[in-house]
């Protein structure tokens, strides 16, 4: 039976979001923001993050997979492009897990071919610790050096995405 250690509760992930939000709305007052959400893994982080981003601004997703099982498969596949035009505007990406930064390096390369304005990057959680590509991520909520977390949004072989809160996932 898989262990759930719980890690990041409701009320510190709303805090930080908080926070996060008020910083990026002050950030980007007068500019052109479209917020992009990674697919699937952003979807709760998404939802809550733009509520608190006060400032006008429109909302996008991409579709990106990279992962299967516990193990980066170093293959990204787009499963949606965004609507939007994003020609001239500011975007910010908005993703589950920054790890080896392959995934969002990848999308970084393909938005830049949309030639916006300005990209930057927004995760819920950062584990720099095994980077492998050189990317500046600008805002992070929580930042974690190993192990395999779910919930919020995140998964593991696309369950537990729904669980209220992070946790440690031990198989
Ligand atoms: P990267 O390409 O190695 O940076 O992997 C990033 C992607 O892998 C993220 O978009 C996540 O979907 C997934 N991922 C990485 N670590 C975890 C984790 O601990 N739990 C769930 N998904 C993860
Ligand atoms: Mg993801």
């Amino acid at each position: 039976m898989p262990e759930f250690i719980p890690l990041i509760s409701q009320q510190e992930i709303q805090d930080r979001i908080r926070w996060i939000g008020q910083e990026i709305a002050q950030d980007y007052k007068g500019l052109d923001l479209v917020v992009i959400g990674v697919l699937k893994g952003a979807f709760i982080f998404l939802a809550d993050l733009v509520r608190q981003i006060t400032i006008d601004h429109e909302i996008d997703l991409v579709g990106a997979s990279s992962y299967q099982g516990t193990l980066s498969t170093g293959q990204i596949v787009f499963t949606k492009q965004p609507d939007l035009e994003l020609k001239g505007r500011d975007v910010l990406l908005v993703e589950d897990v920054v790890d080896t930064g392959q995934t969002i390096a990848k999308i970084v390369e393909f938005m830049k071919r949309l030639n916006p304005r300005s990209i930057k990057i927004c995760t819920l959680v950062d584990k720099s610790e095994r980077r492998e590509v050189q990317i500046n991520v600008e805002y992070s909520c929580f930042c974690l050096d190993e192990g395999f977390i779910v919930g919020y949004g995140l998964d593991y072989n696309e369950k537990y995405r729904n669980l209220p809160a992070i946790f440690n996932l031990k198989l």
